[in-house]
């Protein structure tokens, strides 16, 4: 049972990590959707906007889990970038993305290894949404 806690606790901070990611996420998509100009980029601000909310619903959701696995959702958040010109804003926004992809490959992994099928499932379909993420930004990078 020991061995089962310790298990459960390494995986609420790791969530915590994803959560701390999300947030970040979150209001860097509202940071550039908010300052990007220049008429062609008019599509992309709205897509930021929108990824803005789908990250906060991430962060949402594993937050469920943390508290169900007796732990606290974190409110820390990393560094915003303030980049000024758009092409560099979705540069930005890919490498976060790309990490992001990478972090939950790891983390279904991690759910499967503890045991929490339901939280593995929910994990992938939030490394799915990512990957889709990915393949947007990359698509309008050209
Ligand atoms: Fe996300
Ligand atoms: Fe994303």
């Amino acid at each position: 049972m020991a061995g089962q806690t310790a298990q459960k606790k390494k995986l609420v901070d790791l969530l915590n990590e994803d959560i701390s990611a999300e947030l970040t996420a979150a209001l860097q998509y509202f940071y550039y959707g908010t300052m990007m100009t220049g008429v062609e980029y008019g599509p992309v601000k709205k897509d930021f906007l929108a990824h803005a909310t789908a990250e906060m619903a991430h962060a949402v959701l594993l937050g469920g889990y943390v508290a169900y696995l007796g732990g606290q959702p974190t409110t820390t958040i990393g560094e915003i970038k303030k980049a000024t010109d758009s092409r560099e804003m979705l540069v930005d926004a890919l490498e976060m993305e790309q990490a992001a992809v990478e972090r939950y490959t790891k983390r279904v992994d991690q759910a499967k290894g503890a045991k929490e099928y339901a939280l593995e499932e929910r994990l992938e379909d939030i490394l799915a949404e990512e990957q889709d993420h990915v393949m947007e930004l990359k698509d309008l990078l050209g």
